[in-house]
Protein backbone atom coordinates (compact mmCIF):
# COMPACT_ATOMS: atom_id res chain seq x y z
CA UNK A 1 0.00 0.00 0.00
CA UNK A 2 1.71 3.11 -1.14
CA UNK A 3 -0.35 5.96 1.13
CA UNK A 4 0.26 4.09 4.09
CA UNK A 5 2.80 5.59 6.83
CA UNK A 6 5.60 3.06 8.26
CA UNK A 7 7.50 3.26 10.91
CA UNK A 8 11.00 1.47 11.08
CA UNK A 9 11.80 -1.45 13.37
CA UNK A 10 15.28 -0.21 13.49
CA UNK A 11 16.09 -3.79 12.05
CA UNK A 12 16.99 -3.05 8.43
CA UNK A 13 16.06 -6.37 6.71
CA UNK A 14 12.99 -6.34 8.89
CA UNK A 15 12.34 -3.22 7.28
CA UNK A 16 12.96 -4.93 3.89
CA UNK A 17 10.70 -8.08 4.72
CA UNK A 18 7.56 -5.78 5.62
CA UNK A 19 7.80 -3.55 2.37
CA UNK A 20 9.35 -0.54 4.35
CA UNK A 21 8.37 -0.69 8.25
CA UNK A 22 5.05 -1.30 10.09
CA UNK A 23 2.25 0.14 8.87
CA UNK A 24 1.64 3.92 11.79
CA UNK A 25 -1.15 2.69 14.16
CA UNK A 26 -0.83 -1.18 13.89
CA UNK A 27 -1.04 -3.77 16.85
CA UNK A 28 2.01 -5.65 16.51
CA UNK A 29 2.22 -9.05 18.12
CA UNK A 30 5.73 -10.29 18.61
CA UNK A 31 5.37 -14.24 19.88
CA UNK A 32 7.71 -16.59 20.61
CA UNK A 33 9.56 -19.42 23.18
CA UNK A 34 12.06 -17.71 25.81
CA UNK A 35 15.09 -16.06 24.89
CA UNK A 36 14.45 -15.59 20.97
CA UNK A 37 14.99 -12.11 21.20
CA UNK A 38 11.75 -10.76 21.10
CA UNK A 39 13.16 -8.05 24.32
CA UNK A 40 15.67 -7.44 21.86
CA UNK A 41 13.43 -6.74 18.84
CA UNK A 42 11.47 -3.93 21.19
CA UNK A 43 14.75 -2.14 22.14
CA UNK A 44 15.27 -1.63 18.21
CA UNK A 45 11.89 -0.49 17.33
CA UNK A 46 11.66 1.85 20.37
CA UNK A 47 15.35 3.15 19.86
CA UNK A 48 14.18 3.72 15.67
CA UNK A 49 11.51 6.56 17.06
CA UNK A 50 14.27 8.26 19.76
CA UNK A 51 17.05 8.29 16.97
CA UNK A 52 14.22 10.23 15.02
CA UNK A 53 13.69 12.51 17.93
CA UNK A 54 10.40 11.11 19.10
CA UNK A 55 8.93 9.98 22.44
CA UNK A 56 8.25 6.47 23.56
CA UNK A 57 6.79 4.09 26.20
CA UNK A 58 8.36 1.10 27.01
CA UNK A 59 6.19 -1.48 29.41
CA UNK A 60 7.85 -4.06 31.28
CA UNK A 61 6.85 -7.12 32.98
CA UNK A 62 8.97 -9.55 33.20
CA UNK A 63 12.26 -7.30 33.73
CA UNK A 64 13.04 -4.41 35.56
CA UNK A 65 13.57 -0.85 34.23
CA UNK A 66 17.65 -0.85 35.02
CA UNK A 67 17.62 -4.61 33.54
CA UNK A 68 15.86 -3.16 29.88
CA UNK A 69 18.46 0.11 30.18
CA UNK A 70 21.17 -2.52 30.69
CA UNK A 71 20.07 -4.66 27.93
CA UNK A 72 19.72 -1.75 25.57
CA UNK A 73 23.14 -0.41 26.49
CA UNK A 74 24.76 -3.80 25.38
CA UNK A 75 23.67 -2.63 22.02
CA UNK A 76 24.98 0.62 21.70
CA UNK A 77 21.55 2.51 22.99
CA UNK A 78 21.33 4.79 25.46
CA UNK A 79 18.13 4.57 26.91
CA UNK A 80 19.37 5.62 30.49
CA UNK A 81 19.83 9.15 28.65
CA UNK A 82 16.41 9.55 27.34
CA UNK A 83 14.96 8.86 30.60
CA UNK A 84 16.76 11.62 31.96
CA UNK A 85 15.47 13.63 29.08
CA UNK A 86 11.84 13.11 29.32
CA UNK A 87 12.29 11.26 25.97
CA UNK A 88 11.58 7.80 27.43
CA UNK A 89 9.16 6.99 29.64
CA UNK A 90 9.72 2.69 31.11
CA UNK A 91 6.54 1.63 32.93
CA UNK A 92 8.02 -1.05 35.54
CA UNK A 93 5.45 -3.69 36.68
CA UNK A 94 8.36 -5.52 38.08
CA UNK A 95 9.69 -3.69 41.10
CA UNK A 96 6.05 -2.98 42.47
CA UNK A 97 7.40 -2.13 45.77
CA UNK A 98 9.53 1.20 45.05
CA UNK A 99 7.49 4.72 44.92
CA UNK A 100 8.79 5.54 41.00
CA UNK A 101 5.47 6.90 39.83
CA UNK A 102 5.74 4.65 36.51
CA UNK A 103 5.55 1.84 38.49
CA UNK A 104 2.86 -0.58 38.30
CA UNK A 105 1.13 -1.52 41.91
CA UNK A 106 -0.87 -4.41 40.16
CA UNK A 107 -0.27 -6.05 37.46
CA UNK A 108 -3.44 -5.56 35.62
CA UNK A 109 -4.49 -4.57 32.38
CA UNK A 110 -6.30 -1.95 33.58
CA UNK A 111 -3.83 -0.18 35.48
CA UNK A 112 -1.50 -0.70 32.96
CA UNK A 113 -3.64 0.89 30.49
CA UNK A 114 -4.37 4.11 32.55
CA UNK A 115 -0.27 4.48 33.18
CA UNK A 116 0.30 4.46 29.44
CA UNK A 117 -2.38 6.95 28.76
CA UNK A 118 -0.68 8.84 31.41
CA UNK A 119 2.44 9.05 29.43
CA UNK A 120 1.23 9.37 26.79
CA UNK A 121 -0.75 12.58 27.77
CA UNK A 122 2.83 13.48 29.47
CA UNK A 123 4.75 12.96 26.51
CA UNK A 124 2.60 14.47 24.23
CA UNK A 125 2.40 14.29 20.41
CA UNK A 126 5.50 13.05 19.65
CA UNK A 127 5.77 9.97 21.37
CA UNK A 128 3.98 7.24 18.97
CA UNK A 129 5.41 3.85 19.81
CA UNK A 130 4.51 1.74 22.24
CA UNK A 131 5.89 -1.60 23.56
CA UNK A 132 3.94 -3.85 25.93
CA UNK A 133 6.81 -6.31 27.30
CA UNK A 134 5.10 -8.76 27.99
CA UNK A 135 1.12 -9.35 27.54
CA UNK A 136 1.83 -12.55 29.04
CA UNK A 137 2.44 -11.51 32.68
CA UNK A 138 -1.14 -9.97 32.43
CA UNK A 139 -2.57 -14.01 32.10
CA UNK A 140 -0.29 -16.16 34.19
CA UNK A 141 -3.25 -16.65 36.17
CA UNK A 142 -6.08 -16.61 34.34
CA UNK A 143 -5.15 -17.40 30.63
CA UNK A 144 -8.99 -16.74 29.73
CA UNK A 145 -8.86 -13.44 29.77
CA UNK A 146 -6.44 -13.02 27.40
CA UNK A 147 -8.74 -12.33 23.82
CA UNK A 148 -10.75 -10.72 25.64
CA UNK A 149 -8.40 -8.03 27.36
CA UNK A 150 -6.44 -8.05 24.46
CA UNK A 151 -9.06 -6.79 22.40
CA UNK A 152 -9.82 -4.04 25.34
CA UNK A 153 -6.19 -3.15 25.27
CA UNK A 154 -6.51 -2.82 21.08
CA UNK A 155 -9.32 -0.57 21.60
CA UNK A 156 -8.56 1.42 24.07
CA UNK A 157 -4.98 1.78 22.99
CA UNK A 158 -6.55 2.67 19.29
CA UNK A 159 -7.58 6.42 20.12
CA UNK A 160 -3.81 7.58 21.10
CA UNK A 161 -2.19 7.30 18.06
CA UNK A 162 0.74 4.70 19.21
CA UNK A 163 2.07 1.91 17.09
CA UNK A 164 2.26 -1.14 19.49
CA UNK A 165 4.51 -3.86 19.63
CA UNK A 166 2.89 -6.01 21.90
CA UNK A 167 5.30 -9.73 23.19
CA UNK A 168 3.80 -12.99 24.04
CA UNK A 169 5.56 -15.70 25.19
CA UNK A 170 4.90 -19.35 24.43
CA UNK A 171 5.85 -22.04 26.70
CA UNK A 172 8.59 -24.49 26.40
CA UNK A 173 6.87 -27.49 26.91
CA UNK A 174 3.68 -26.82 24.60
CA UNK A 175 4.82 -24.49 22.20
CA UNK A 176 1.37 -22.64 23.09
CA UNK A 177 0.58 -19.22 24.83
CA UNK A 178 -0.44 -18.44 28.09
CA UNK A 179 -4.03 -17.73 26.74
CA UNK A 180 -4.48 -17.29 23.24
CA UNK A 181 -6.16 -14.15 21.91
CA UNK A 182 -3.57 -11.36 21.00
CA UNK A 183 -2.95 -13.38 17.75
CA UNK A 184 -6.15 -12.97 16.54
CA UNK A 185 -6.35 -9.05 17.50
CA UNK A 186 -3.19 -8.36 16.37
CA UNK A 187 -2.91 -6.46 12.78
CA UNK A 188 0.51 -8.53 12.36
CA UNK A 189 2.20 -11.37 13.98
CA UNK A 190 5.94 -12.02 14.11
CA UNK A 191 6.67 -15.18 15.14
CA UNK A 192 10.30 -15.42 17.01
CA UNK A 193 11.23 -19.44 17.13
CA UNK A 194 14.89 -21.60 17.10
CA UNK A 195 15.93 -24.95 16.99
CA UNK A 196 19.20 -26.63 17.10
CA UNK A 197 20.90 -27.13 13.87
CA UNK A 198 23.95 -28.89 12.98
CA UNK A 199 24.63 -28.24 17.33
CA UNK A 200 23.87 -24.69 17.63
CA UNK A 201 21.06 -22.86 18.19
CA UNK A 202 19.68 -20.90 15.55
CA UNK A 203 17.24 -18.20 16.20
CA UNK A 204 14.55 -17.29 13.23
CA UNK A 205 11.64 -15.32 12.69
CA UNK A 206 8.66 -15.82 10.05
CA UNK A 207 5.98 -12.89 9.51
CA UNK A 208 2.96 -14.87 10.01
CA UNK A 209 1.04 -11.68 9.75
CA UNK A 210 1.11 -8.02 8.54
CA UNK A 211 -2.30 -6.04 7.30
CA UNK A 212 -2.20 -4.44 4.28
CA UNK A 213 1.52 -5.45 3.29
CA UNK A 214 2.61 -7.68 0.78
CA UNK A 215 5.24 -9.22 3.68
CA UNK A 216 7.96 -12.06 2.79
CA UNK A 217 6.46 -15.33 4.21
CA UNK A 218 10.10 -16.99 4.41
CA UNK A 219 12.29 -17.92 7.59
CA UNK A 220 14.85 -15.60 8.37
CA UNK A 221 17.69 -16.85 10.21
CA UNK A 222 18.61 -14.29 13.14
CA UNK A 223 21.56 -13.25 15.00
CA UNK A 224 21.62 -11.53 18.13
CA UNK A 225 25.44 -9.61 18.24
CA UNK A 226 26.72 -7.67 21.29
CA UNK A 227 27.41 -4.26 20.30
CA UNK A 228 25.35 -4.37 17.14
CA UNK A 229 21.96 -6.30 18.22
CA UNK A 230 19.30 -8.55 16.16
CA UNK A 231 20.34 -8.48 12.58
CA UNK A 232 18.66 -10.76 10.02
CA UNK A 233 21.17 -12.76 8.16
CA UNK A 234 19.91 -15.00 5.63
CA UNK A 235 16.01 -16.93 4.77
CA UNK A 236 16.54 -20.31 5.90
CA UNK A 237 16.58 -22.50 2.49
CA UNK A 238 16.48 -26.01 3.74
CA UNK A 239 12.90 -27.21 4.84
CA UNK A 240 13.59 -27.10 8.58
CA UNK A 241 11.89 -30.92 8.68
CA UNK A 242 15.08 -31.67 6.76
CA UNK A 243 17.12 -30.54 9.27
CA UNK A 244 15.59 -32.56 12.26
CA UNK A 245 15.79 -35.82 10.69
CA UNK A 246 18.98 -38.17 9.79
CA UNK A 247 20.69 -37.41 6.81
CA UNK A 248 19.90 -41.03 4.94
CA UNK A 249 15.25 -40.69 6.44
CA UNK A 250 15.46 -37.09 4.69
CA UNK A 251 17.40 -38.22 1.36
CA UNK A 252 14.84 -41.19 1.11
CA UNK A 253 11.78 -38.80 1.86
CA UNK A 254 12.66 -36.41 -1.12
CA UNK A 255 13.38 -39.18 -3.56
CA UNK A 256 10.01 -40.69 -2.43
CA UNK A 257 8.54 -36.97 -3.31
CA UNK A 258 9.76 -36.20 -6.39
CA UNK A 259 8.73 -39.59 -7.35
CA UNK A 260 11.93 -41.53 -7.90
CA UNK A 261 11.31 -44.00 -5.02
CA UNK A 262 8.48 -45.53 -6.80
N1 LIG B 1 25.10 -8.52 24.66
C1 LIG B 1 24.67 -9.60 24.02
N2 LIG B 1 25.39 -10.17 23.03
C2 LIG B 1 24.97 -11.26 22.37
N3 LIG B 1 23.83 -11.90 22.65
C3 LIG B 1 23.06 -11.40 23.63
C4 LIG B 1 23.43 -10.22 24.36
N4 LIG B 1 22.48 -9.95 25.25
C5 LIG B 1 21.54 -10.91 25.10
N5 LIG B 1 21.88 -11.78 24.13
C6 LIG B 1 21.12 -12.96 23.65
O1 LIG B 1 19.75 -12.60 23.61
C7 LIG B 1 18.98 -13.52 24.37
C8 LIG B 1 17.82 -12.83 25.02
O2 LIG B 1 16.99 -12.27 24.03
P1 LIG B 1 15.60 -11.60 24.48
O3 LIG B 1 15.70 -11.06 25.84
O4 LIG B 1 15.22 -10.66 23.39
O5 LIG B 1 14.66 -12.86 24.47
P2 LIG B 1 13.06 -12.90 24.62
O6 LIG B 1 12.51 -13.52 23.39
O7 LIG B 1 12.57 -11.55 25.01
O8 LIG B 1 12.88 -13.93 25.82
P3 LIG B 1 11.78 -13.98 27.01
O9 LIG B 1 10.53 -14.55 26.40
O10 LIG B 1 12.38 -14.88 28.00
O11 LIG B 1 11.62 -12.58 27.50
C9 LIG B 1 19.92 -14.10 25.36
O12 LIG B 1 19.51 -15.39 25.78
C10 LIG B 1 21.23 -14.12 24.61
O13 LIG B 1 21.35 -15.31 23.85
MG1 LIG C 1 11.76 -10.76 26.76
Amino acid sequence: MRNLERLSTGIRGLDEILAGGVPEGFFVALVGMPGTGKTIACLHFINAGLALGEKAIYVTTEESRESIIRQAAQFGMDFEKAVREGRLIIIDALMRASSDEWNLNLVTVEEMLDKVIEAKKRLGLKARRLVIDSMSAFWLRAPVKAREESYTVKRILAKWNLTVYATSQYAITTGGAFGWGLEHIADGIIHFKRRIINGVLTRYIIVEKMRQTPHDLRAWEIAIIDGKGLVLLNPLTRRLEDEALPEKVSRRIKKVLSGEGQ
